[in-house]
């Protein structure tokens, strides 16, 4: 009888100490999770970066261009740290501003745009527009990224029409299915841009053509960077596109990056600078913000890419820097 007790005794102690190493377990998991919810959606979520790279895609002979490209702002009237953030690019002081979608995530957001670009809307700019300033954010199956065929549902429409009549007033360029000329610090740029070819609105065949051959840079801009659309640009002979709408993946994996572009890019290209066909270069944002209701980054800080273009033979460099608001202040004070 002790026998038996002994044994019952013993599977009863060492079932307690399996369940209370479970406990622990599914404790330290919780933890980690809440620590990983807390990082992604409070702290890398507001870890603004400036991105400096330089391309040699201009014309020889032509003086080296400094273009500021900001990218899917996603802006909301109480996001103040970003507001903060974005306000003080403009003592960067960039010869040509790029604007490529996305600015919009709630009704009321015009007014928080246009305050945080402040100076750099009297700065020679252009822009085209993405889905998410013509609608709404919606709530969404996150696993419908990882399939491209998923039906689209669109938000209630945004005050679009507000926010271009804006930029313009402030002398901005909509580059959206228009062949633009300018001239920016010396540099003759041809620029042409489509609209958002996520939701299928791009007409290339608006801009479609050979542009001019005396420009120093041949731009092209487009919110999403599908493969259709680059195609395009680079049998025409464009120099550059830039381009953003994939938040650079906007939850990454160390060591492995992006999981998903969110458009048929391959997700070597999902942020930064690539090449595209022989001649042509891509730059994609990983963009400033992220939807409402996606409200996390891992891996992939909110960025403003710092472009310096210089003549075709001067070669490429790419490098990051940590520019959290005050160092960033400290930079360009
Ligand atoms: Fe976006």
């Amino acid at each position: 009888m002790v026998h038996v007790d002994n044994a019952l005794a013993g599977r009863i102690s060492s079932a307690g100490l399996t369940s209370s190493a479970a406990v622990r377990a599914a404790g330290g998991l919780a933890g980690l999770a809440a620590a990983g919810l807390f990082y992604s959606t409070v702290v890398e979520r507001n870890a603004f970066t400036l991105r400096h790279s330089t391309l040699s895609v201009l014309e020889p002979g032509a003086a080296p261009l400094r273009v500021l490209h900001i990218s899917d702002l996603h802006m909301t009237p109480h996001q103040h740290l970003k507001q903060a953030w974005v306000s003080e690019l403009e003592a960067l002081e960039p010869d040509l501003v790029i604007n490529t979608g996305d600015n919009l995530a709630h009704p009321q957001a015009v007014p928080a745009v246009i305050q945080s670009l402040g100076g750099l809307l009297s700065r020679p700019g252009m822009f085209v527009f993405g889905s998410n300033d013509y609608f709404g954010p919606r709530l969404k199956n996150p696993f419908q990224y990882f399939r491209s065929d998923h039906t689209r549902t669109f938000g209630d429409p945004l005050p679009w029409q507000d926010l271009r009549a804006a930029f313009i007033e402030r002398g901005w360029l909509d580059a959206t299915h228009t062949v633009r000329e300018l001239e920016v610090s010396g540099v003759r740029v041809v620029a042409a841009g489509v609209d958002d070819p996520h939701i299928e609105r791009d007409r290339y065949e608006t801009i479609a053509g050979r542009p001019n051959p005396l420009a120093h840079l041949r731009l092209g801009l487009t919110h999403s960077p599908e493969p259709r659309v680059l195609d395009r640009f680079a049998d025409d002979g464009y120099d550059l596109v830039m381009a953003g709408h994939t938040h650079g993946g906007q939850l990454c994996l160390p060591f492995f990056g992006a999981l998903v572009t969110n458009c048929e890019l391959d997700r070597s290209r999902v942020k930064g600078v690539s090449s595209w066909g022989s001649a042509m270069k891509l730059h994609v944002s990983a963009g400033l913000g992220t939807s409402p209701y996606a409200p996390a980054r891992f891996c992939c800080r909110p960025e403003a890419s710092l472009l310096t273009l210089t003549p075709v033979s001067n070669g490429d460099a790419e490098f990051d820097e940590d520019h959290s608001l005050p160092q960033l202040a400290s930079e360009i004070g």
